[in-house]
């Protein structure tokens, strides 16, 4: 065990444990320590026979580390990430560096660096993705906050990183300030995006065509070999495959439909709606989820409420490749909306957010890794000033191509009555971007024949109001 421990882990839960397991593996000794007494006896026992400790006391702790001392956090987002940079503060020498691994609000992590000011301490909010996996083999990681902190993380977190299909490490530098927790709240409301409309391909593929989920199983798993290869498509054509082993059914049809959430989805609406960025289909997701937590409500309107119980009619293969294209083209739709808000943010906070980059870090180890993150990747390289991944020929190209097949998915479920919010948001986002105008005008005009809150015209110039006649 060498002297000195090059890196100290506090919150020594699964993510944190497997992370520790990541860095020492990759040849930097590892100092742990966790509040809680039971997860110092596990982290001991797991530890065991590798260059780690694990402390009993944060003071023993703070001793273990050589200095500067780098310490990475991953305890719950919120007030437990404060309680834990309370305690530390005082053993901290000037240099030291605390990194908040957890899956914090950006706004948290900026105030946190801001309170470190001109103290000598340096601080980084970075995104680690991947789940428990993920940071034992290679996460895809998103630093952010004091740039001169940067070098001291590089060659570990790089090393510890997932691989691109290049080689390259998905984990690069994304900015000052709340920057990394930032992008990082982008990706999950990708990553609820992304999962409400896999729901609704299995919905409609449930529902309209009465396809079971070992039929499915060989659908998504066929899915995943095309445009759609994804993680979250792979584990969902394993999750169509598993039977309950008490009753030998389907496990999914088994699983309470109430989706639960930790509310990083719904931060990323909430900055939406703060930053003007029309994310409807990343907002949408979130109240999906919402809306199948009203589960008892939802059992007693279905014996109420009626609408169609139509199954489709056609050809069901033909169907299921419809539903493939729609799903494409409405996942282009959700990332294009998380790039406006990294765009709208890179302008709000003057991050300088490299796009580009963001894209090739999401390429692996992540839970929205795919390899349609190449083609963002690539669109970025084009045009690092692309204004919308719609305009990137590429993906213009695809929509154009998938677009009639979505349309008729959209309107099959309309008519069957099964509810498709992800794609046909979606759709509604790409009809609406397309329209060089939109009826905005009419609304213009209401608000200034109720409140005279003036408008203004296509053909001059300056604030109008119109006397409305009555
Ligand atoms: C990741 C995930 C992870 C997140 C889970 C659960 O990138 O590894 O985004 O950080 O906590 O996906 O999120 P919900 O509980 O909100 O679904």
């Amino acid at each position: 065990m060498s002297a000195k421990q090059a890196f100290g882990v506090i919150g020594l839960g699964v993510m944190g444990q497997n992370l520790a397991l990541n860095i020492e593996r990759n040849g930097y000794p590892v100092a742990g320590y966790d509040i809680d007494p039971a997860k110092v006896r596990a982290s001991r026992e797991r530890f065991a026979g590798r260059d780690m400790v694990v402390a009993g006391t944060l003071a023993e702790f703070l001793g273990q580390l050589a200095l500067p001392r780098r310490i990475l956090m991953v305890v719950p987002a919120g007030k437990p990430v404060d309680a834990v940079i309370d305690e530390l503060r005082p053993g901290l020498a000037r240099g030291d560096l605390l990194i908040d691994g957890g899956n914090s609000f950006f706004e948290e992590t900026r105030r946190r660096i801001k309170a470190l000011e001109g103290t000598g301490i340096l601080y980084i909010g970075t995104g680690v993705s991947g789940g428990e996996e993920g940071a034992l083999r290679g996460p895809s990681i998103m630093p952010g906050g004091n740039p001169e902190a940067w070098a001291l993380v590089k060659p570990v977190f790089q090393k510890i990183a997932a691989k691109g299909p290049d080689g390259l490490p998905c984990c690069e530098w994304i900015g000052p300030d709340g920057a990394g927790h930032f992008v990082k709240m982008i990706h999950n409301g990708i990553e609820y995006a992304d999962m409400q409309m896999i729901g609704e391909a299995f919905d409609l593929m449930e529902r309209a065509l009465g396809l079971t989920p070992a039929a499915m199983q060989v659908i998504f798993d066929d899915w995943n070999k095309g445009e759609l290869d994804s993680y979250l498509i792979e584990i969902t054509a394993k999750i169509m495959g598993q039977q309950d082993p008490e009753t030998g059914r389907p496990l999914v049809h088994l699983i309470l439909d109430t989706a639960e959430q930790k509310g990083t989805g719904k931060w990323a609406s909430d900055v939406a709606l703060d930053l003007g960025v029309p994310a409807q289909t990343i907002a949408v997701a979130v109240f999906a989820r919402m809306m199948s937590a009203l589960k008892a409500e939802r059992v007693a309107a279905s014996k109420v409420l009626r609408g169609p119980d139509a199954r489709f009619e056609g050809d069901p293969a033909s169907f299921v490749e419809m539903i493939r294209q729609a799903l494409y083209a409405s996942k282009i739709c959700s990332y294009a909306q998380g790039f406006q808000l990294l765009r709208a943010a890179d302008e709000e906070y003057g991050w300088r957010l490299p796009f580009g980059t963001v894209a090739s870090l999401w390429r692996a180890g992540c839970i929205i890794r795919a390899q349609f993150l190449s083609k963002i990747h690539e669109a970025y390289q084009r045009n690092p000033a692309l204004p919308n991944l719609l305009l990137d020929p590429y993906f213009a190209g695809a929509i154009h191509r998938t677009s009639p097949a979505w349309r008729k998915v959209v309107a099959t479920a309309v008519e069957v009555g099964i509810p498709v919010p992800a794609f046909s948001s979606a759709l509604a986002y790409y009809d609406s971007y397309r329209s060089a105008v939109l009826p905005a005008n009419l609304l213009q005009a209401q608000r200034d024949f109720f409140g005279a809150h003036t408008y203004r015209r296509i053909d001059r110039e300056g604030i109008q109001h119109t006397q409305w006649e009555n």
